[in-house]
């Protein structure tokens, strides 16, 4: 079969149309909501938007989370404020929707580390093995896979496999390296990661749990295994939310994108997050691919209908394969 596994980043040229200025008057927060019930349009957004976006969003959640709003809902259109990969998975799973993204440009270093062609090459390089890659690639990596995994069910899709199985994991090492020490498996890592994630720093934070002893230090899987080995908890950024409303303590350093802190805050007024410190000068770790999408953008995506996530059909239906294999496992593993 000759597929164009590169096809997925053919649409992403900007329309001109978010030049538009916007009357400075209008309530957008008001405005937003009444184009999303005129259109039937759903706003699914990713925890690490930023607040203004979470707050007018009518689900906000993890990747996995939101793989499966997107599949179930009767919206005509998805809104997806998140990043490229996110908003294309919408579309796999949901094709007769049309699906928005308010920045075309929001894409994501991990996807980006794992260009489908020299995939393509490393996976002929192991013929015995299976591809099992992290939701966090583009449709031409998901066609080239046999099954999607996000942090929320990585560990247990792995374990459900016969130990024997050799299997490439892609494109996070650092996801990979975690995995495979908590399994005792010995799985191929293709050496792509997060660079949001990666930017922790470790002697800040041992600073920061110095000063902070009562705060338990909560990390997402994607950072380096140094971080990890300092954290109280490890999970996805759903996992970590939920950590932080019912394990009963009252402080948390939180090593993941700031933008989980604003539900963390609004679930738990009463508690204190510190966000992890990066080791540059920069205060924040947000991450710039996530935070190109803007409450403006927002708006004029809705109300234009653009930038639309297109697809190749020959190409989605390779991608939705593993996309579905997951979801079926997640299912069968009483994980959703
Ligand atoms: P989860 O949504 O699976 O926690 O992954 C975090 C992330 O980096 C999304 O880009
Ligand atoms: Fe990609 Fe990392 Fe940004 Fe998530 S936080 S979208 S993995 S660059």
């Amino acid at each position: 079969m000759n597929v164009n596994i590169g096809l997925a980043k053919e649409n992403l040229e900007r329309k001109g149309f978010l030049d538009i200025e916007i009357d400075p008057t209008l309530d957008l927060f008001e405005e937003i909501a009444k184009l999303k019930n005129e259109k039937n349009a759903v706003l699914l957004a990713h925890y690490y938007q930023e607040p203004d976006i979470q707050d007018v969003a009518d689900y906000i959640g993890d990747s996995l989370g939101l793989a499966q709003q997107a599949e179930k809902t009767n919206a005509d259109i998805i809104v997806f404020a998140g990043v490229h990969f996110m908003a294309e998975t919408a579309k796999i799973l949901n094709p007769t929707k049309k699906v928005l993204l308010p920045d075309l440009h929001a894409g994501c270093s991990l996807s980006d580390s794992c260009p489908p062609l020299l995939f393509k090459a490393f996976k002929d390089k192991h013929p015995d093995h299976i591809v099992i890659s992290y939701i966090n690639c583009s449709a031409g990596i998901k066609a080239l896979s046999d099954i999607i995994c996000t942090s929320s069910n990585a560990k247990q899709i792995v374990e459900s496999l016969p130990a024997e199985q050799k299997i490439i994991f892609a494109p996070d090492k650092n996801l990979g390296a975690y995995i495979n020490k908590t399994t005792g498996r010995n799985m191929v890592l293709w050496n792509g990661a997060c660079m949001v994630h990666e930017i922790f720093s470790l002697e800040k934070i041992t600073r920061l749990k110095e000063r902070h002893p009562e705060a338990k230090m909560i990390a997402h899987p994607e950072c380096e295994e140094a971080v990890l080995k300092i954290a109280d908890f490890i999970g996805s950024t759903t996992q970590l939310l939920k950590y932080t409303q019912h394990s009963g303590f009252d402080s948390f350093i939180v090593a993941t994108e700031a933008g989980i802190l604003h539900q963390m805050q609004l679930s738990s007024p009463d508690k204190t997050f510190i966000p992890a410190p990066p080791n540059n000068a920069c205060a924040c770790n947000d991450c710039p691919h996530m935070k190109l999408n803007t409450l403006e953008k927002l708006y004029l995506c809705i109300k234009y209908e653009q930038p639309e996530i297109l697809m190749d059909e020959e190409l989605r239906l390779l991608a939705k394969k593993p996309i579905s294999k997951m979801l079926d496992m997640s299912k069968e593993l009483g994980i959703i």
